[in-house]
């Protein structure tokens, strides 16, 4: 019998999920399909017990819904720390937060070494969460954030479980020479957002850069590091790991890695053609 999976997010529409976990489906012989839902921000708890009523395997959540749908679901321990999951294994209704993991295993196919570590995260959002806790027992977590209280609050959280500090954004300069590996998790780069870095470019020099934006793969801050012999990360692995390691849960099986960053990479450079055709009325969609 068909097996279904789902995205809940607002707007869905450019999502390269479907994509990648139909091709993971295809390469592995499993009768499953996955699809994406467009659901408005106070329904996301319908969405959810709605699809485990219909019999859905699995959901993925995605913005705006990842904090509120964790009150309906159990969550593993690390997502209970970041107050956010992106992963529901709808038979066990727990929920897990693969953005965590899908950051840490891309530092880790890129042979990037964050033990001990001094590690700056710019942003305090949803990535910025999930990769601060995932790295906080390994590294010392500097943050530095446009909003300074939603910066220093994380801090505080993270504090519980390591070492961290805050820096305000418009000191960041402060930290040339005392930063290994640099994580961009703002959208700055991102198609429709300014393309510029959101870091002096003196801070781009012997670090590791990782861009978590992914659409465009190539950001100008990924341009830049590499111009200056940085070693780089991309956004595009993140995604990946993160859809596989649901893959992972939900089927017990290895995710085909290869296929679904090729099947990523296809659907984003579809979804840029259809962009740049559709964008000349200034309305910039969010890619997630
Ligand atoms: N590769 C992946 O798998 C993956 C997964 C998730 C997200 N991402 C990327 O991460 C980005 C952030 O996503 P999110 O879910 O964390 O979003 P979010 O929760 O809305 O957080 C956005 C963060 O970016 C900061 N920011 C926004 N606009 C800015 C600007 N103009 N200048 C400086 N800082 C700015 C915000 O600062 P304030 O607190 O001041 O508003 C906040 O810290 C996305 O755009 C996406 O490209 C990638």
């Amino acid at each position: 019998m068909t097996m279904y999976f789902g995205l809940v997010g607002y707007p869905v529409k450019h999502s390269v999920s479907p994509a990648m976990h139909n091709a993971a489906f295809k390469q592995l012989g499993i009768d499953a399909v996955y699809l994406a839902f467009e659901v408005k921000p106070n329904e996301v708890d319908k969405a959810i017990f709605g699809a485990k009523a219909l019999g859905f395997k699995g959901l993925n959540i995605t913005i705006p819904h990842k904090e509120k749908a964790l009150e309906f679901v159990k969550p593993d321990s690390l997502a209970a720390r970041i107050g956010a999951i992106n992963t529901i294994d709808l038979e066990t209704m727990k929920g897990y937060n693969t953005d965590a993991y899908g950051a840490l295993k891309a530092l880790e196919s890129s042979r990037v070494n964050v033990e001990g570590k001094n590690i700056l995260i710019v942003g305090a959002g949803g990535a910025a969460r999930a990769i601060a806790f995932a790295l906080i027992e390994k590294s010392l977590v500097v943050i530095s954030n446009r909003t300074e209280q939603r910066g220093l609050k994380l801090v505080e959280e993270l504090r519980r479980y390591g070492e961290s500090i805050f820096i305000p954004y418009n000191e960041i300069e402060k930290l040339e020479g005392k930063i290994d590996v640099i994580v961009n998790a703002t959208p700055l780069g991102m198609k429709g957002f300014e393309s510029k870095p959101p870091l002096p470019h003196s801070l781009i020099r012997d670090v590791v850069v990782f861009d978590t934006v992914y659409n465009p793969m190539e950001t100008e801050l990924i341009k830049l590091a590499r111009k200056r012999k940085c070693k780089v990360v991309y956004g595009i692995d993140m995604l990946v790991y993160q859809g596989a390691k649901a893959f992972e849960i939900w089927t017990g099986k290895k995710a085909p890695v290869e296929v679904m960053k090729k099947a990523a990479i296809n659907s984003l450079t579809l979804n840029s053609t259809s962009f740049i055709s559709t964008s000349t009325n200034g309305h910039f969609p969010p890619l997630s």
